[in-house]
């Protein structure tokens, strides 16, 4: 259930937030997760909702540049965080890497996973960990596939990873 708008008596908290480069103020209950307020009040809904409760990685978002699950958080807590959905990624015009790498290996199907992936897979690059296939899949194993495309989403990772190597970390499209 999206709690985002639903209107209360309780009191709500000042927040700030820059959302995929821009500086937003809030005025929220505190119990309005990070999801329900990109989908809900910003209607940022590449962010995709699953299981909302931590299990399937659907709702993967970068706050401060860290991959995580944006139906655990709650939106007052993250005062003055940067967060990053796939909307901030790229644009159909001038997509991402990794966006590029998942639509050349079909690393989806029905795609309600994807915004997530990428945005895990995206982080992971950049964490720097993995450098095996198995490592990949390992550190993408929150983020489940109900298509079953994990193969074609390693293959994409995998791709973007080793031209990472030989080049400086992309921040976004250029
Ligand atoms: S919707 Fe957040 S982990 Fe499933
Ligand atoms: S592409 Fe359908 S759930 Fe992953």
């Amino acid at each position: 259930m999206d709690l985002s708008s639903q209107s209360h008596t309780a009191a709500t908290c000042p927040v700030s937030l820059t959302i995929n480069g821009e500086k937003r103020s809030f005025d929220l209950h505190p119990w309005v997760s990070l999801l329900d307020l990109l989908r809900g009040q910003l209607e940022l809904t590449g962010t995709k909702k699953g299981c909302d409760h931590g299990q399937c990685g659907a709702c993967t978002v970068m706050i401060d540049g860290e991959r995580m699950n944006s139906c655990l958080k709650l939106a007052v807590s993250l005062d003055g965080a940067e967060i990053t959905t796939i909307e901030g990624l790229g644009t159909p015009d001038n997509l991402h890497p990794m966006q590029k790498a998942f639509l050349e290996h079909d690393a989806y199907q029905c795609g309600y996973c994807t915004p997530g992936q990428i945005c895990s897979a995206v982080a992971l690059v950049k964490e720097g960990h993995a450098h095996e296939r198995h490592e990949i899949r390992e550190q993408m194993s929150g983020n489940l596939c109900r298509c079953g495309a994990y193969t074609n989403i390693a293959d994409a990772i995998e791709e973007v990873m080793a031209a990472d190597k030989a080049a400086p970390v992309r921040e976004a499209a250029e």
